[in-house]
C-alpha cells in the first residue's frame, strides 16, 4: 500500500513539475508551494500537501526533514518560530525558542574579571540553551495538524536510515566545518567520512537520528525530553561542563503567542513577535518607509540607500535598548510599531548620515554567525506557514549528541553576555537581553506572512543573523513598491546596516561608482561586501491567479509547487 502511494505521488511529482515546476524559479503551483533550503525537504513537505495535508502538516513533515537533509540549521537540537495564517482569518505564532537552563546566572560567561569568554557562549556545551524544536513541531501537529503524526515524521526517519546523497552545496557547507567535527566523536564519525572529507555525490547514513526520530514518532515528546535522548544530552552535557538538566528539558514548553500585526501601503503585516526582534523590527522599519515615495527614489539609487540606511538605524537602536523576553522583560512592542511613533523617527531623519550617538538609545552592537534556515509553505485550504529554525551557528556548536545523532544550538550566544560593554566581536546588549535561568534569548528571525484583503500574497523570511531583518525588509520591499516576482526579489543585491558598526555591507554589483560616491557625499561609510540571507519565498501572482515561489541563489534550496 505504501510503495503504490509512493509511486502515484512520484509519478503526480514529475507531472506537475514538468507542467509547473521544471522552468527556472519562480517556480508555479496552482494549489500549494513548498520553499525551503533543501531539495528533500521541500520535497517532503510538497508530498504531504499532495497527500491533502494541510501547511502545518507540510511545515512539521518539511521541519522534521530539514533536520535530517540540512543538519547546519534545520534541527531537532535548537528552536525556531512559525508563523501561520488559517484560511478562516484566524492567525497564529508558535515560539519553540530554546531557553536558558535553570542553572545558570547573568555572569556565566565572564571570567573574574568580569572580561566576556565568547568560547564559551559559542563552543562547547556550555553554549546550549534547552532545545525546542521536537516540542513546537509536536505541538504544531498536535493543535492544528490534520494527518497523523506518523506520516508526517516517518519521511525524516526514512531519510535519516536511507541517507541523502552530498549535493555541491552539502558538501561545501559541511566541509567548512571539517575541522571543527573532528573534535568530537560523534560529529566526526557522523559528518566526516571516516575523518576525511565527504566529496559530492557520497551518501550521508544518520541511522542515530533516525533512531531518535523513531523515539519522537512513537513516544512524541517523551522521546526526546525524557528516557534515553533526554538522558545522553545530560550526561554529556554534564561531563563537559555543560548547564543542562533532566528537569530542564521535562519542563521546555513550546509558547503560542499572538503574532505582531503592522499594515503597510494597504498590505497586512504579521510576523513573529518578541522574543524575536524580527517582526517589531521589520515592521517598525515599514512603518518609516511609508513615509517615502521609494518606486520614485528609484530602486538602489542612493536616496534610496540613505533612506533606508536611515531608517534601519534607529530600528536597531531601539532594538538594543528594548527588545527581549516578554516573559521577563516588559518590551514596548505596541509603542515600536505604531504609525505615530515611526512619524517621529520618520521627522528625524534627513539628507546627511546620523552618526549612532546621535541616534543612541544605548549603546550595543550584534554579532550573529551564520546559519539558520528559513521555509515558506502555502496549502489548498488557504493556510500558510512562515518558519524559522536554527542552530544559530552552523551546526550550532557542532556537537553530535553521541548515540542520538542530532547536533546541539549555541544559541546562548545571542544573549548580551555582559550588558552594557562590548564584546570582542563589538557585542553589547542591555537588561532586556541578559540571561536569566529559564529566558529565551533575543532571535532576529522574521518569518512573515504578508495578506491582502485578509488573505496571503507574500510569505518570505530569511537567514542571516542579525542581517535576517535587512533581507526581508528588503524582499518585501522589492514586491511590494517594485512589483518585482518573488525570484527578482529574492536574486537582486542587498544592503545592511545595524545602527553599530557606523557602516552599510552590501552585496557586488549593487552599489556603483556613482551611488558609492552620493552616499559618501551624504556621510555613509562602507563596511564589507558580504552575502545577505538566503531568502525562501512565495508571492501570489495576482494577475494569473497562481503561486509563486523561490529559492534563493545564495543557497542550494528548492521551490515545489503542484
Ligand atoms: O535567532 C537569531 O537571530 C540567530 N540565532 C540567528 C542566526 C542566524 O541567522 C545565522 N544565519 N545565518
Amino acid at each position: 500500500m505504501r510503495t503504490f502511494f509512493k509511486t502515484i505521488t512520484l509519478v503526480a511529482l514529475i507531472y506537475f513539475q514538468i507542467l509547473f515546476g521544471a522552468s527556472k524559479d519562480p517556480v508555479r503551483g496552482v494549489n500549494g508551494m513548498v520553499v525551503s533550503a533543501s531539495d528533500y525537504a521541500s520535497e517532503i513537505g510538497l508530498q504531504i500537501l499532495m497527500k491533502g495535508g494541510n501547511a502545518v502538516d507540510a511545515a512539521v513533515a518539511t521541519g522534521f526533514a530539514l533536520s535530517v537533509s540540512y543538519p547546519s540549521a534545520g534541527n531537532i537540537g535548537g528552536g525556531g518560530f512559525f508563523v501561520i495564517h488559517f484560511s478562516d482569518g484566524k492567525q497564529t505564532t508558535i515560539d519553540f525558542r530554546e531557553k536558558a537552563p535553570a542553572a545558570v546566572h547573568k555572569d556565566i560567561y565572564l571570567d573574574s574579571d568580569g572580561n566576556f569568554l565568547p568560547d564559551l557562549s559559542q563552543k562547547g556545551w556550555t553554549s546550549s540553551g534547552v532545545p525546542g524544536s521536537p516540542a513546537g513541531l509536536i505541538f504544531a501537529h498536535e493543535k492544528y495538524g490534520s494527518l497523523p503524526f506518523e506520516e508526517l515524521i516517518q519521511p525524516a526517519i526514512d531519510l535519516a536510515r536511507n541517507g541523502i546523497i552530498l549535493s555541491y552545496g552539502a558538501v561545501s557547507s559541511l566541509n567548512s566545518v571539517y575541522t571543527e567535527f573532528l573534535k568530537y566523536p560523534a560529529s566526526k564519525m557522523i559528518f566526516t567520512k571516516n575523518g576525511a572529507k565527504y566529496s559530492e555525490g557520497d551518501t550521508l547514513f544518520q541511522t542515530d537520528l533516525a533512531k531518535t526520530l523513531e523515539f519522537i514518532r512513537d513516544l512524541k515528546k517523551d522521546g526526546f525530553y525524557k528516557g534515553k535522548t533526554a538522558d545522553l544530552i545530560v550526561k554529556q552535557s554534564m561531563e563537559n561542563g555543560g548547564y543542562l538538566t533532566k528537569e530542564d528539558l521535562e519542563n521546555y514548553s513550546p509558547v503560542e503567542r499572538v503574532p505582531v500585526r503592522g499594515t503597510y501601503r494597504g498590505y497586512d503585516i504579521i510576523s513573529m513577535a518578541p522574543p524575536s526582534s524580527g517582526g517589531v523590527a521589520l515592521i517598525e522599519a515599514l512603518n518609516i518607509l511609508e513615509n517615502y515615495d521609494l518606486k520614485k527614489l528609484g530602486w538602489a539609487s542612493s536616496s534610496y540607500i540613505h533612506y533606508i540606511v536611515e531608517s534601519l538605524k534607529h530600528v536597531y537602536a531601539d532594538r538594543a535598548e528594548y527588545l527581549g523576553d516578554p516573559d521577563f522583560f516588559d518590551v514596548p512592542a505596541d509603542k515600536l510599531i505604531s504609525k505615530t511613533y515611526s512619524k517621529e523617527l520618520f521627522n528625524l531623519i534627513d539628507e546627511k548620515a546620523k552618526r549612532p550617538s546621535e541616534i543612541s538609545r544605548s549603546t550595543f552592537n550584534l554579532y550573529e554567525s551564520p546559519q539558520t534556515t528559513h521555509y515558506s509553505i502555502v496549502d489548498k485550504f488557504g493556510n500558510a506557514v512562515s518558519a524559522t529554525v536554527t542552530l544559530n551557528s552552523s551546526y550550532g556548536n557542532k556537537i553530535v549528541v553521541d548515540g542520538a545523532g542530532f547536533i546541539m544550538n549555541n544559541e546562548m550566544d545571542d544573549f548580551s553576555s555582559k550588558p552594557g560593554s562590548p564584546n570582542q566581536f563589538g557585542l553589547i546588549g542591555s537588561a532586556a537581553n541578559s540571561i536569566e535561568p529559564g529566558k529565551r534569548m533575543l532571535s532576529s528571525m522574521t518569518p512573515t506572512i504578508i495578506l491582502q484583503n485578509l488573505k496571503p500574497v507574500l510569505i518570505i523570511g530569511s537567514p542571516g543573523g542579525s542581517t535576517i531583518i535587512t533581507t526581508v525588509l528588503q524582499v518585501v520591499l522589492n514586491c511590494l513598491d517594485f512589483g518585482m516576482d518573488i525570484q527578482t526579489a529574492i536574486d537582486l543585491g542587498r544592503f545592511h546596516n545595524q545602527w553599530l558598526p557606523d557602516s552599510i555591507d552590501y552585496e557586488d554589483f549593487l552599489i556603483s561608482e556613482d551611488v558609492r560616491n552620493n552616499l559618501t557625499n551624504r556621510g555613509h561609510k562602507f563596511g564589507s561586501k558580504t552575502s545577505l540571507g538566503r531568502a525562501e519565498g512565495i508571492l501570489w501572482d495576482r494577475k494569473n491567479k497562481i503561486w509563486t515561489g523561490a529559492t534563493d541563489p545564495r543557497g542550494y534550496g528548492k521551490a515545489v509547487g503542484y
